[in-house]
């Protein structure tokens, strides 16, 4: 998808679709209060053109909500779309950035490759970040997971317009409009690779994958396997690749922009077991096909440093993504093994299918033996976060209020869902084990803390936060503004979070 910015006035655009946002004004409530739907735009010859539809009724400007008119009277477009965000009060950038996707997903199916999105005149929805949410959910929206379909035809947009007709700040609508465009492809480079099943992206290719990235984004990459697990005594993160015919990928992604010598160093970790079947504590068949997207913790983290290479926050960043895959086998690990993990720490392992943390306790204790000062994880660590949180938010988990302070704020940028969860010793008590330091699984109760705690064992003191990205990694539902499969959670808020963290130049 090719995606421009114009500051032209668009009731004289040749296009297809022109796409123009309505928000519902009736502030009253109550059985008398009548929706009341209000374009958001300044540029009169739409206001004609859309008047008799919106004093209709049929068009409630509820989020999402479209209609359509052909052939719009004063216009050079053929079709003029109107998409609703819902309560003008509610309606945020977030609510444009879904807007911009559902615009995509009209499009497509109806064979219409090319649109103009008309930025929304209101002083709630200010032209920098409206543009840059826009183009990002344009390029949410363009994706569709039926790669493998002989048949597939590419319904994809060519060209996605943002008209922003305000008198605005161009050069700072420009920056912001090249950074949606970087952050909705990384997003989408995630969802790809999430989407690959287990027979086409094993470790190795995901390795090679991630390489290839780094090699085009200007990253340093190194990818390993075995023997490097061996030297280093990652005996957690083996242990679970060591009933699979594929070798294990450590794959160390590192972005160091020139000139920034001290300061933290975050590390991103991530979850990449390309295939889950639980091992020997092997999981129902039921559903067991989705247990490719269980690297989606390390696709998200292999996405955000796609972004970060092109976006050059002043910050040092490592990614360090375990790759495995969880098999049942003759050599696969066996409920009651002990396994020593990097840290020293000697681990009881319960249920072969509790391996995400296995793979993570190494990696997160590798990244603070590489120099890192803070670190966050993102993982698809347990069904518990879903039976918690449901498929709304994800969870989140920290050891520090000041760096989780950061995160939070980054969620207003992102507009990603992330709800934070306790941790204390008394789950701690769950994981103590009776043979060993630590046992790999709780219990039922509170099976998402359980594992937060584990991990924390290995982190330490050093200031962390733990993404919980199971439940929220794989869309079932159909949404207007995003295919179903492949979310590409986490990619955005980890990036922001990271970018709070710049430096200011020195002069
Ligand atoms: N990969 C799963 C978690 C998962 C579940 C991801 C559903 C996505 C959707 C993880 O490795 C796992 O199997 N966790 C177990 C832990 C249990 C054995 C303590 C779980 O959640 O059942
Ligand atoms: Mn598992
Ligand atoms: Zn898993």
């Amino acid at each position: 998808m090719r995606a421009e910015l114009s500051f032209t006035p668009v009731a004289g655009a040749q296009s297809e679709l022109l796409v123009v946002l309505a928000a519902d004004t009736q502030a009253a409530k109550g059985a008398e209060a009548k929706p009341q739907p209000t374009l958001l735009t300044t540029d009169e010859a739409i206001k004609s053109a859309a008047a008799a539809v919106l004093a209709s009724g049929e068009f409630k400007a509820g989020a999402n909500e479209t209609v359509l008119i052909h052939a719009p009277a004063g216009l050079a477009a053929r079709r003029l779309l109107v998409i609703g965000l819902g309560k003008q009060a509610k309606a945020t950038i977030h609510s444009v950035r879904n807007a911009a996707g559902t615009a995509v997903r009209f499009a497509k199916p109806r064979g219409i490759r090319e649109l103009v999105f008309v930025l929304p005149a209101s002083g709630e929805l200010p032209a920098a970040p409206s543009a840059r949410a826009a183009v990002e959910g344009a390029f949410v929206g363009d994706f569709d997971p039926d790669t493998y379909r002989s048949d597939r035809k590419d319904q994809s947009i060519q060209s996605f317009t943002v008209a922003a007709i305000q008198d605005v700040d161009k050069p700072f609508v420009e920056s912001a409009f090249a950074e949606g465009i970087v952050i909705g492809e990384s997003q989408n480079f995630t969802r790809a690779l999430v989407n690959e099943p287990g027979n086409k992206l094993t470790p190795t290719v995901l390795g090679q994958r991630a390489a290839a990235m780094a090699a085009e984004a200007g990253l340093k990459a190194e990818v390993y396997s075995t023997e490097k697990l061996h030297e280093l005594k990652m005996g957690a993160f083996w242990s679970v690749s060591q009933g699979s015919a594929e070798p294990p990928a450590l794959i160390v992604l590192r972005y160091e922009p020139e000139g920034v010598k001290d300061g933290p160093v975050l590390a991103l970790v991530g979850k990449g077991i390309t295939f889950d079947t639980g091992g020997i504590s092997i999981k129902p068949s039921d559903n067991m096909e989705k247990m490719k997207y269980d690297m989606a913790g390390g696709a998200a983290m292999i996405g955000a440093m796609r972004a970060i290479a092109l976006l050059k926050p002043r910050v040092r960043v490592i990614g360090i993504v375990c790759a495995a895959e969880n098999m049942p086998d003759g050599k696969a690990q066996k409920p009651g093994d002990v396994q020593t993990a990097m840290s020293g720490k000697t681990i009881e392992i319960i249920n072969t299918d509790a391996e995400g943390r296995l793979v993570l306790a190494d990696g997160l204790t590798y990244a603070r033996q590489l120099g890192a000062t803070h670190l966050i994880d993102a993982a698809t660590l347990t069904g518990a976060i879903g039976v918690a949180l449901g498929m709304v938010n994800a969870g989140a988990f920290s050891n520090d209020d000041p760096t989780f302070a950061k995160f939070e704020s980054a969620l207003t940028i992102s507009g990603e869902k992330f709800w934070r969860m306790p941790l204390g010793e008394e789950y701690a008590e769950q994981i103590k084990s009776d043979i060993g330091d630590i046992k790999n699984t709780g219990g039922r109760y509170g099976g998402a803390i359980t594992a937060a705690e584990f991990l924390k064992a290995f982190v330490e003191d050093t200031p962390w936060i733990h993404l919980d990205i199971a439940g929220m990694a794989w869309i079932d539902d159909v949404k207007p503004y995003i295919a179903k499969g492949p979310s590409g959670v986490g990619v955005r808020s980890i990036l922001e979070w990271v970018r709070s963290f710049s430096s200011v130049p020195q002069p």
